[in-house]
């Protein structure tokens, strides 16, 4: 599928989506966050892609924020509805994907580029990366999950002084908040990224699916997050996957998942 804002490649069971409006440090305009949410969905809904890597097109961005030009003259009203949309078809969308969805961060991840390096399920940043939501200082406030994940990922103070602040932190900053799983040189972003990837697709895509679930579960109001790792540790006893993986191991060879 062609794209305005955006490249998608496939290579060895990973969907690389790339977002590619340099000259707009890959800001998040509407059509930008309706190309991704297709993406996103296509890549989840292709048996062959095993993980997704998201990252920004140039040296510079990963995504400097939702695109400002666009909200500028909003009232209230379109200010929640954009916001709301924009967690349907986005940020909620990839943090709930079946498939292990994972942000390269190569340089500023602000505003909404941090929300949906958040989103992801986890994040490596390249060490020239900077993050930060600096929505105050525009008058806003982050509006794509960014005032529930920041705390959910570094915890409450560093997110209250972060987004209070206006503030930017550096890759090892992060890594040290454990906002990043690993910091890289530029060069090695990607490579490292796909060699995780790659990792993650020998296993059972159906158990990853499975574990996706019980830790968001974690985080939903009102959702025992046990039980429902009980429902999904008992649903994993009737998978192909899980007949594959335990044979495997009692014959001593590598299990080699169906994928069901
Ligand atoms: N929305 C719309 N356009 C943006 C943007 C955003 N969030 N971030 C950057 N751009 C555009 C700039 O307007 C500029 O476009 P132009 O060349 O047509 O004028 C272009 O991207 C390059 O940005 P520029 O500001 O010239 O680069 P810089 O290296 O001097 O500064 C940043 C980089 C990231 C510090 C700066 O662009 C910035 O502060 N961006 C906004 C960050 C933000 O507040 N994000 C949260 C939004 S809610």
């Amino acid at each position: 599928m062609n794209y305005e804002n955006i490249l998608t490649s496939f290579q060895n069971g990973i969907t690389t989506i790339t977002i590619n409006r340099p000259t707009k440090l890959n800001a998040l305009n509407k059509v930008t966050i309706k190309e991704l949410h297709e993406a996103f969905k296509s890549a989840d809904d292709d048996k062959n892609t095993k993980a997704i890597i998201v990252t920004g097109s140039g040296e510079k961005a990963f995504v400097a924020g939702a695109d400002i030009s666009e909200f500028a003259d909003y009232d209230s009203k379109k200010g929640k509805k954009l916001a709301k949309k924009g967690q349907e078809l986005l940020f909620n969308f990839v943090e709930n994907l079946s498939t292990p969805t994972i942000a390269a961060v190569n340089g500023f991840a602000l505003g909404g580029g941090l929300e949906l390096a958040m989103a992801c399920h986890f994040r490596v940043a390249s060490n020239n990366a900077k993050m930060g939501l600096p929505e105050v200082s525009l008058g806003v406030i982050p509006g794509y999950g960014g005032t529930q994940r920041l705390p959910q990922l570094i915890g409450k103070g560093r997110a209250m002084e972060l987004i209070m602040t206006a503030g930017m932190i550096d890759a090892n900053q992060a890594h040290h908040y454990g906002l990043v799983n690993h910091v890289t040189t530029p060069e090695e972003l990607l490579p490292h990224c796909e060699k995780i990837a790659s990792k993650i697709a020998r296993n059972s895509s159906v158990a990853i699916s499975a574990a996706i679930k019980a830790i968001n579960a974690n985080f939903e109001d009102g959702v025992d997050g046990f039980e429902v790792e009980v429902s999904e540790f008992g649903n994993c006893f009737d998978t192909e996957d899980f007949t594959e993986g335990t044979t495997a191991f009692l014959q001593k060879r590598k299990a080699d998942f169906p994928g069901k």
